[in-house]
């Protein structure tokens, strides 16, 4: 009989995670033996837990909000992708090591190459956010060779920081110049708080941007957040974020159950409800 393979999401409230609806569905839909539970972790006990992935008695899982740092503190060994973000959100064993990477750089560029070809040869990027998720798609414009990336903060001193670290093709504003500074950019990011469900409006418009700029956003709560109306609101192509939750989860499910599970439209319409649900 096939090997019972637990994974699991860790977190602190970690009920809102939608990560269980997305691995539950692809065990069942490869017939495996497993399962996948979200556990509340709370912080400063997370190398305690870890330590089950280290016995075996799970073979890994997802890390989220607010562990992603103490797990990066917490594992053996830091993959190239968790190293640059400084933030790990999948841990697994690999020749008796506990691994830490990050796949949310992947989740983001997989998720524009299935929804908008020919991204990568957009020219400049404009990122907003400075934070823990800017890192990681600050890290997958760079793995696509996008040219300039410009990153725009509310706290000018964080961006400066971030494009420090990031090397000659990051520089970085302050957020209140977005208007202007758009008018270059080929693809504008939200990676910043502002817009999830409850964390106020989106203050700036589109209409300096070129018509063929494309914009996206991270967060997926509500669906459509206000920087993506506004965007639409000025013609332009948008694309939210419920996609980048779906591809990124890809690599972790094929490390712990060892088949590669593909982003589809019936799991994307799974996920969708249960966000309109919650935010209708
Ligand atoms: P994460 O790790 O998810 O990126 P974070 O480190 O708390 O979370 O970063 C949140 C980002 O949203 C930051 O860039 C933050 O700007 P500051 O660095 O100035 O705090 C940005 N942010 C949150 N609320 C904002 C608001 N109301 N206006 C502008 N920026 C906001």
């Amino acid at each position: 009989m096939a090997e019972f393979k637990k994974a699991f999401v860790l977190g602190h409230p970690v009920k809102q995670s939608r990560s269980p609806l997305i691995h539950n569905h692809w065990i069942q839909r490869h017939g495996l033996t497993g399962s996948y539970e979200a556990i509340d972790v709370a912080p400063g006990t997370l190398p305690l837990f870890l330590e089950n992935v280290r016995s075996g008695q799970y073979v890994g899982g997802n890390i989220t909000v607010p562990l992603k740092e103490e797990a990066f503190e917490a594992v053996d060994c830091l993959t190239g992708s968790a190293k640059s973000i400084g933030a790990v959100n999948t841990v697994y064993m690999e020749n008796d090591k506990i691994w830490g990477d990050n796949t949310d750089a992947y989740g983001f560029s997989a998720n524009l190459d299935n929804e908008a070809q020919g991204w990568r040869n957009c020219g400049n990027a404009v990122v907003v956010g400075a934070g823990g998720a800017a890192r990681a798609i600050v890290k997958s414009l760079i793995g696509a060779n996008i040219p300039s990336i410009l990153v725009l903060n509310r706290t000018f001193e964080r961006a400066e920081k971030l494009a420090k670290d990031f090397g000659q093709a990051v520089t970085a504003a302050p957020l209140d110049e977005f208007q202007s500074l758009i008018a270059n950019a080929g693809l504008v990011i939200n990676t910043s708080s502002i817009g999830m469900a409850g964390k106020g409006e989106w203050p700036f418009d589109f209409t300096a941007a070129g018509l063929s700029t494309l914009v996206t956003d991270i967060v997926y709560v509500p669906l459509e957040t206000g920087f993506l109306k506004s965007a639409h609101g000025a013609g332009l192509k948008t694309i939210d974020g419920l996609g980048m939750l779906l591809h990124q989860a890809v690599p972790g499910f094929e490390r712990w159950f060892g088949v590669r599970p593909t982003v589809n439209t019936q799991l994307r319409a799974l996920i969708e409800a249960d966000v309109l649900r919650a935010n209708p």
